[in-house]
């Protein structure tokens, strides 16, 4: 017995795979899995976002800045169990039936990191069928969220990593949680990220990534939230289980 299907985890969460002319499995591990500590057979900070969605029936769930969707299967995943569970009920579909949605909110100009899943056929979209704005995160807020008053039960702050772009993800985004949501901001270890080596050639843009880590230590003392870090780098051995996640709950 086994609280998870690691074969299932390996094929649909942690890796796309497909099937070569020899029949052979062939999987390609998430872009950006490694962040989030994720391996083939592990699941890393997405174990965290998967309970806490469960933890509050997460049903609108929201990605800013996805890479290879990693994040967002584990939403997805998180939705359709609760509807297994029989905690959510009514039209199981995934993104527009009773069970909730999850947006990929991600502006996909190489900007800050590379995605795989613009076209209609890529694992992401086959699999997982999430609602994609192709957009930055400040137009979508106004002329999608804004618009149509759409309130976010979980929502996962993952793109532009400036601190400027994070400080106003957070600001725009904050005001459509709804009252039981949860924030988490990716990438928020200090420590991971200072030791971090980078070719010297891609220091310039790595240099401006360090906006989450800028941006929390500023929000410890704001008034409104909540605020735990979780880290776990350099601990026991080298198998870091996230760079870094912060969640963030209404006071
Ligand atoms: C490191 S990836 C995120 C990884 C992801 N959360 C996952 O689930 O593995 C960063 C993403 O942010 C996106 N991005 C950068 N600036 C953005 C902006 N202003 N608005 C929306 N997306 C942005 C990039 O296109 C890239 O896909």
């Amino acid at each position: 017995m086994e609280l998870f299907n690691k074969e299932y985890t390996k094929q649909y969460l942690t890796n796309n795979h497909h099937i070569n002319e020899n029949g052979e499995l062939i999987l390609e591990p998430v872009k950006y899995r490694w962040t989030h500590g994720a391996t083939d057979l592990h699941l890393g900070d997405g174990l965290l976002v998967y309970s806490l969605i469960q933890f509050i029936r997460a049903k609108i769930c929201v990605c800013i800045g996805t890479g290879g969707g990693f994040i967002p299967r584990i939403m997805t995943q998180a939705r359709k169990d609760l509807w297994e569970q029989k905690i959510f009920k009514g039209n199981p579909q995934n993104e527009w039936g009773d069970i909730g949605t999850t947006i990929i909110v991600d502006a996909s100009n190489g900007i800050g990191g590379f995605t795989d899943w613009t076209e209609e056929n890529s694992f992401l979209r086959q699999h997982f069928t999430p609602q994609i704005i192709i957009e930055t995160s400040e137009r979508a807020f106004y002329d999608y969220f804004v618009r149509q008053d759409i309130k976010i039960n979980y929502l996962h702050i993952d793109g532009d990593h400036s601190y400027e772009g994070v400080k106003k993800d957070f600001e725009l985004y904050s005001t459509l949680i709804s009252e039981n949501g949860i924030i988490t901001i990716h990438d928020t270890d200090k420590q991971y990220h200072n030791t971090f080596l980078v070719p010297d050639n891609q220091k310039g843009d790595f240099n401006t990534f360090d906006g989450p880590t800028k941006f929390i230590k500023e929000l410890e003392s704001n008034t409104e939230w909540n605020l735990v870090n979780l880290k776990n780098f350099i601990m026991f051995d080298k198998k870091v289980s996230s760079t870094g996640l912060t969640l963030l709950t209404r006071k």
